[in-house]
């Protein structure tokens, strides 16, 4: 399957109760081509508003992280673990979450990343579990490396804190700044 059957499929579903609220659906955005691929939790009100991902805030500060590593936007694939808003950005539900994995994980298989980063609780959740790795909460795994060698991936897995979570918080934007330049050098150094 393509991305853009992926898609169409995506753009229509029902499967969750979250497609009466939305104004768009969000899939993903950035390069399928990408050695990196971040995932993220849900769309806000800007990525409803737009149908694209971290267009927001915290879009603001994933560009500003991924600026201090020479990375740009195109040379990464952002994807959510849900691909519609949920209704005042509450959490993701636990049917929700199950109703919508299945479209990150053909994103996962469509782009094939080397390194994939989840950001924040619930993406660290759901790519830790579906690796085979203990679930713990962002604050302690963040900025690991978990090397996995298997079918789908050969490469590893940094969670991350979610760039939202920055928003007010400097600290939090320093731990960030650190972790994102892990990725830059796990990027550089991980050979196949
Ligand atoms: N927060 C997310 O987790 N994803 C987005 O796309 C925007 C904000
Ligand atoms: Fe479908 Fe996911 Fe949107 Fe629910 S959140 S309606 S499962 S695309």
């Amino acid at each position: 399957m393509s991305i853009e059957e992926l898609a169409e499929e995506v753009d229509n579903c029902r499967k969750c109760g979250l497609w009466k609220t939305r104004n768009n659906v969000v899939v993903g955005g950035g390069s399928i081509d990408s050695e990196i691929m971040l995932v993220g939790e849900a769309p806000g009100y800007n990525e409803d508003k737009q149908g694209e991902p971290f267009v927001g805030r915290a879009g603001d500060v994933l560009d500003m992280l991924l600026e201090t590593i020479g990375i740009g936007r195109e040379n990464v694939y952002i994807a959510n673990i849900l691909k519609c808003r949920p209704p005042k950005n509450r959490n993701p539900m636990k049917e929700e979450i199950k109703a919508c994995t299945p479209y990150l994980d053909r994103q996962i298989e469509i782009v094939r990343p080397r390194i994939i980063c989840p950001m924040g609780n619930f993406a660290a959740g759901y790519i830790m579990e579906k690796f085979g790795l203990k679930p713990d909460s962002i604050g302690s795994i963040h900025g690991q490396v978990f090397k996995i060698r298997n079918l789908l991936l050969k490469g590893s897995i940094i969670p991350l804190y979610h760039p939202a979570a920055a928003v007010y918080n400097p600290d939090l934007k320093a731990v960030l700044m650190q972790d994102f330049r892990l990725v830059s050098k796990v990027k550089n150094d991980q050979k196949i």
